[in-house]
């Protein structure tokens, strides 16, 4: 007898493999959250716990080589990704569509949600401070589920409804625009010492 997984859910882990372009990502990041007044209002306005350029600045790695040196080492890791994926992208890669920085305070948390209209999303972290929130995954057939039975604690990963991702600084994590994550407030008991960096995109084809 044998059963097979079907419908595989690739999530990718990496990491960036440049610890000096790590560092001064977060003093661009801190930068960033201190002279982007678009940004800090649009943040407050919304709730948002510390700072995120997602609303306000749509040029960063033309803005700051720090960013565009980051992305040039994230398109070898997309590229990467997409291989896994098998996806035919008829001889064509994947693009860099939207990329911004975020500046998690304490207590700070971002509710799931999918990213629309890309192929791959992801995230690089630059400072994950004891007691950051981990990335939340979610099944993406949770919808169907009307009556299944909840998993067993031990069950499997990949037979999991939710799955943590816990990232380091230097982390890629990458996965399909369609999968549902969030950022839960804190990993442990422990209170978040510091602030929360990371830098978000979407690739398109
Ligand atoms: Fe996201």
């Amino acid at each position: 007898m044998t059963t097979r997984s079907l419908f595989a859910t690739r999530f990718y882990e990496a990491d960036l493999g440049d610890d000096d372009l790590v560092e001064e990502l977060e003093d661009a990041a801190l930068e960033l959250a201190k002279a982007d007044r678009a940004g800090v209002a649009w943040s407050k306005a919304h709730g948002y716990r510390g700072y995120t350029s997602y609303a306000s600045l749509n040029d960063l790695p033309l803005r700051d080589p720090r960013f565009g040196d980051l992305v040039r080492l994230l398109n070898k890791h997309v590229a990467q990704f997409a291989k896994d994926c098998a996806f035919d992208l008829g001889g064509r890669k994947l693009k860099l569509d939207s990329f911004w920085v975020n500046v998690l305070k304490p207590g700070g948390a971002h509710s799931g949600h999918i990213h629309p209209h890309s192929v791959v999303s992801g995230t690089m972290y630059v400072a994950i401070p004891e007691g950051a929130g981990a990335l939340k995954l979610e099944d993406p057939r949770l919808p169907m589920m009307m009556a299944a039975p909840t998993r067993l604690e031990d069950a499997a990963e990949d037979l999991r409804t939710f799955v943590y991702a816990e990232p380091k600084p230097g982390s890629v994590f990458l996965w399909e625009s369609w999968l549902r994550h969030e950022v839960v407030p804190n990993a442990g008991p422990k209170k978040m010492d510091g602030e929360r960096i990371s830098i978000s995109f979407n690739y398109r084809w």
